[in-house]
């Protein structure tokens, strides 16, 4: 979608990081957007931006596991913004645990949000854009959609899932509609909230999830210790801006892959040379941890 002027976008989980930074960057191409998330007043916030770039901004409060929340999401996007032409599947939580033991609370609130979420915009917003003329869709996933890290598998499983639909669904939009267009986000650590993603849990589940479920001392020691390494790793990871920035040339370009961290790209070559040589998994980006296979 070259021109970006004029047209109507919505963005999930654009309260914070990669999503409000997002919003800023298609506002000042002069997109009009509307904005999703749960946390109402830094949604209001991200609001204030995108108007600042003078363009219109919505702010409809939605919650993306719930199917009907994101149907009305976009209904009032086409009905107040006048149509549809890029829809950014963005909003994420992430949480984790030794696979087996991670409560199944953990496991559904966490695909509901990363993989349901995307799959009711895909749903509710694809047709609109559609019926709009054209446009496209980017739905963030991350490089733990291409790789497979210890200590976040809901998360992992999650972000999978939102690459191979992404794939798949490039190739069923180049048959059906060609006019619409659809880029995968991966990124890797990117300096924002993900390692509070708690602070949207719609239930407290009592504990940090990710030291809960371990109760054994060793299991919980190496659990924090994952824990740590994650939030430093975040907290120096790439500026929001500069992922968006690269959103918006790849929404410009037609490019299918947004892979914002090239020197993790031998993570995912190494990863697909151990499945071709049937060789045993590696620890993959979590490089405070070694699992003695490099
Ligand atoms: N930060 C990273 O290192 C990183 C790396 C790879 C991928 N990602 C992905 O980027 C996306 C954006 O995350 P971020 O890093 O900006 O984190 P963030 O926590 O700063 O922003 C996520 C936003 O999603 C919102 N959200 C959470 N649950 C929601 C729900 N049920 N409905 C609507 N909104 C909801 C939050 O309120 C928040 O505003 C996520 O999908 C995340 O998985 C982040």
């Amino acid at each position: 979608m070259e021109n970006l002027e004029g047209r109507v976008g919505v963005i999930t989980g654009a309260a914070s990081g990669i999503g409000r930074a997002m919003a800023v960057a298609f506002a000042a191409e002069g997109m009009h957007l509307a904005l999703a998330d749960v946390e109402e007043g830094p949604l209001g916030d991200t609001a204030e931006l995108v108007r600042a770039e003078g363009v219109n901004a919505l702010a409809v409060p939605t919650d993306v596991s719930d199917p009907e929340a994101v149907e009305h999401l976009a209904e009032r996007t086409v009905s107040e913004l006048g149509g549809l032409h890029l829809a950014c599947n963005n909003a994420g939580v992430s949480a984790g645990g030794l696979s087996w033991e991670v409560d199944l609370d953990t496991w559904n609130w966490v695909l509901g949000v990363n993989l349901f979420g995307v799959i009711h915009g895909l749903r509710s917003f694809t047709p609109r854009i559609v019926a709009s003329g054209g446009g496209h869709i980017v739905n963030t996933a991350s490089m733990a959609g291409l790789t497979s890290p210890p200590g976040m598998s809901p998360y992992n499983v999650s972000k999978h899932a939102v690459v191979t639909l992404s794939e798949a669904m490039a190739v069923e939009l180049s048959m059906t509609h060609p006019e619409v267009g659809i880029s995968v986000l991966c990124p890797g650590w990117v300096r924002t909230r993900i390692h509070e993603a708690d602070r949207n849990r719609p239930s407290d589940p009592g504990a940090p999830i990710d030291t809960a479920v371990a109760d054994e001392e060793g299991e919980q020691a190496a659990m924090e210790g994952m824990r740590d390494i994650v939030e430093a790793l975040i907290e120096g990871g790439l500026a929001p801006e500069a992922v968006a920035h690269q959103v918006v040339d790849a929404v410009r370009e037609q490019r299918p892959w947004v892979l914002t961290h090239p020197e993790w790209m031998e993570m995912v070559r190494n990863r697909t040379e151990r499945i071709i040589a049937e060789e045993p998994p590696s620890v993959g980006f979590l490089p405070g941890l070694s699992d003695g296979a490099g």
